[in-house]
């Protein structure tokens, strides 16, 4: 064999080496037990023995300049400096962007809501979606024969499974019954808002959902009047449709609430001169309210004659609308990237 044309093909090889298993196979070819070099030692016996001595010199020699290429060859594949390192990883190349998600409007304007109802000292509570007759009429001082107990107004439950004496269940109609809940749980002074979702068979269009969202809140103790109430609300108009905003009282009913009133912002397009979207009247009705009625403390086991106390009752899409100027509930519900990416 000729060693010189074995050396070139040593100098040729290692340059196309550039990974631990192709110098793996350049170091077998070379020098593993079956390799180049060990078949050039197996040949030294059959030489003239005047030739053995310069030929084993050079086989020698041939075997570290390969030895020596090899050790180089390993120290720059794992220092990263191989070209091969360079070809597979491009820290140059720009990464895959995540894209992120952003919370609901409903679930950002319920959290500012809420936020703004912590900061004046009430705690959040939250009630169960299925909800017993009791909690959501009787207790809460709803004559039998009221509309609102109709089965075109509530959802009622199939009571399949329920031992006889159960009470009928429904899918709660409003949030205001876990007032009772709470008040049957904790003795007053408490200042209490309820976030939550509330049903009802409503035909759906631009105003109508069978499914809504609503924020009551309430508070208990001695000595509250109506002045907190009025306060308490003004804080939170303000904080959520800004500091211009006029407020009024109006004259109303509801049977857990005594006395009960509606209350209006001046509207917040037309700042009150009277537009399309208040119908002219400067007005924009956005809450239920009212100082809580004695029958209600009653069953819940408080003395009407020792506390008193406010609640009311608001729709969150409806504040929602009319903060951001959206005509249409359902658009809440769609999921239309094109909307939700406003907010
Ligand atoms: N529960 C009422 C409704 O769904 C809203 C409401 C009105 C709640 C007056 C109250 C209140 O707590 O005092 O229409």
């Amino acid at each position: 064999m000729d060693i010189d044309a074995i050396k070139t093909q040593v100098d040729f090889e290692i340059g196309s080496v550039d990974s631990v298993r192709s110098l793996e196979a350049f170091r077998l070819k070379f020098l593993g037990r079956k390799g180049i070099i060990a078949q050039l030692t197996s040949s030294i016996p059959n030489l003239h023995p005047q030739e053995r001595g310069a030929f084993g010199q050079e086989v020698n020699a041939l075997k570290n300049k390969v030895s020596s290429l090899i050790t180089e060859k390993q120290r720059s594949i794992a220092s990263g400096s191989g070209e091969s390192r360079q070809r597979t990883y491009d820290i140059g190349m720009p990464g895959i962007a995540q894209e992120l998600g952003s919370l609901h409007p409903l679930t950002q304007i319920l959290n500012e809501i809420c936020g703004i109802f912590k900061k004046m000292g009430f705690a959040v509570v939250e009630g169960p979606e299925i909800e017993s007759e009791y909690n959501n009429f009787t207790g809460l001082n709803i004559p039998l024969e009221h509309p609102s107990r109709d089965v075109f107004d509530t959802f009622y439950l199939k009571a399949k499974n329920l031992e006889p004496k159960t009470q009928n269940l429904l899918l709660r109609s409003h949030t205001s019954p876990v007032q009772i809940r709470v008040m049957k749980k904790q003795k007053p002074p408490l200042a209490v808002i309820v976030p939550g979702r509330v049903y009802r068979p409503d035909a759906v269009d631009a105003s109508h959902s069978f499914m809504f969202h609503q924020i009551e809140g309430f508070m208990v103790d001695r000595n509250i009047t109506f002045a907190d109430l009025k306060g308490i609300l003004e804080v939170f108009a303000k904080a959520v449709f800004g500091e211009d905003i006029k407020m009024r009282f109006r004259p109303h009913f509801f049977p857990f609430t005594e006395p009960s009133a509606e209350v209006d912002i001046s509207c917040i397009i037309c700042k009150g001169r009277g537009c399309s979207v208040c119908g002219k009247k400067g007005w924009l009705e956005i809450l239920g309210s009212g100082m809580i009625h004695p029958n209600v403390f009653k069953h819940v086991g408080y003395d009407p004659k020792k506390y008193t106390g406010f609640a009311f009752g608001m729709g969150v899409e409806r504040i929602a609308m009319l903060k951001y100027g959206i005509n249409d509930i359902r658009i809440f519900f769609e999921n239309d990237l094109r909307f939700l990416k406003q907010f």
